[in-house]
């Protein structure tokens, strides 16, 4: 038996009712794998709010410390909204990134054969996509300083954010999506604005370097972010592992995940540095939020949850023969007509979120035989 530290953070809204279609998927890796995660919950965001009046305490974040992967439910909804700044149930997600030092985020956009169709691009085109952006997370623009408004001495007011970025930053960023390409498709576009910006030189030259000393056997190429933009709904299938910095990947990984579909099938993972063996602080959610207006109905997606949780499988544990058994069940049980609400289409079966779960991991049943 191998045991992994999970903590998971159902949340609010939504939240615990798709982190619940995981703890079926957890019960049968122990119940047929073998595999026991020591597996503990905390509370974040508004629920930690009600008991705790606070949206993340210290003690759910040594928590966090303590685990080899945090999986996030979702936070947030109207009960908190006129909450001060401080204590807001999104506060609690910010600490969790930012103590955990999560300077990677990696957003896939891949489409289910079975969903094509529901992309707003047309179906042969995004067929069979599968891409990976990792955006910076923890620097430039949004970061960066000087930052602020002032007034001028003409009355005139004046905004101001800096764009920057250090050697390190840059190298640390490429070096996860050079080993993610690795395990992947062997190949990076790595994007930035290098004809305007200096910063965007510096990031050119710095991925190139750490290319040619660590990764030459990765297919490198380098392309403008506005490229990049066009290239993404003209093209998508060319690429595999996209780089980028925090503005360009906040906007690019939203304009790939439309490509999809749905918000309800999209998983995310956000990654911190390595320690001495190699492994990552890791936090796995998926990109929809708390959903208050379905919440408490059992008519959520939990998959976007589950393929987050398959992400933990693959890059937190190193378990790819179990990531790619619940992405296959995921798939079969697609292809067989079952649909949640917000992936409906004409002639399939709408089912409930836990029908969905039990729907999955009978399907893991039947593929592990
Ligand atoms: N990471 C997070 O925890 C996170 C992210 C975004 C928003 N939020 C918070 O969530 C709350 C609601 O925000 P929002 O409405 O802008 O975004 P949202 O993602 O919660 O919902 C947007 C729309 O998509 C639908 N939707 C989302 N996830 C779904 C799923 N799994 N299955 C079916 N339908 C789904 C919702 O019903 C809603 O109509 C706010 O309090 C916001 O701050 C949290």
């Amino acid at each position: 038996m191998s045991t992994k530290k999970l903590l998971i953070l159902a949340g609010d809204g939504i939240g615990p009712e798709v982190m619940a279609q995981v703890r079926r998927v957890i019960d049968w890796m122990a119940k047929k794998r073998h595999i026991a995660f020591d597996v503990s919950e905390g509370l974040i965001g508004g629920a930690s709010y009600d008991k705790f009046g606070h949206p993340l305490t210290d003690e759910t974040m040594q928590d966090a410390f303590a685990a080899d992967a945090v999986l996030l439910g979702a936070v947030g909804g109207p009960k908190w909204d006129n909450l001060s700044f401080d204590v807001k149930p999104e506060r609690g997600l910010l600490r969790l990134r930012k103590d955990l030092e999560l300077f990677a985020n990696l957003r896939p956009a891949f489409v289910f054969d079975a969903l094509a169709e529901a992309s707003s691009l047309k179906t042969d085109l995004v067929k069979g996509l599968d891409i990976m952006i990792v955006r910076e997370l923890t620097g430039g623009v949004y970061f960066g300083q000087p930052r602020g408004i002032e007034t001028l001495p003409n009355g005139e007011r004046r905004g101001v954010n800096t764009q920057v970025y250090t050697t390190s930053e840059i190298v640390r960023i490429a070096d996860v999506a050079f080993d993610l390409a690795k395990k992947r498709g062997n190949k990076v576009h790595s994007v930035e604005k290098a004809n305007v910006m200096e910063s965007g030189v510096l990031w050119r030259e710095e991925v190139q370097k750490l290319h040619d000393a660590k990764y030459p056997s990765v297919e490198l190429q380098h392309m403008y972010a506005d490229n990049c933009a066009m290239q993404l709904v003209r093209a998508p299938k060319q690429f595999d592992v996209i780089v980028t910095d925090n503005l360009f990947g906040d906007i690019l990984s939203d304009c790939a995940a439309m490509l999809t579909g749905s918000l309800g099938m999209l998983p995310s993972a956000s990654l911190g540095a390595a320690d001495a063996k190699g492994n990552r602080r890791a936090v796995y959610e998926p990109v929809h939020g708390s959903a208050p207006d379905i919440a408490g109905k059992d008519i959520a997606n939990p998959l976007a949850t589950l393929l987050s949780f398959a992400m933990m499988l693959r890059y937190s544990f190193d378990m790819r023969a179990e990531a790619d058994l619940l992405e296959q069940a995921v798939k079969n049980v697609l292809d067989g007509g079952l649909r949640t609400g917000d992936i409906m289409q004409a002639g399939k079966a709408k089912v409930s979120t836990t029908v969905m779960g039990e729907s999955i991991v009978r399907e893991m049943d039947k593929l592990a035989g």
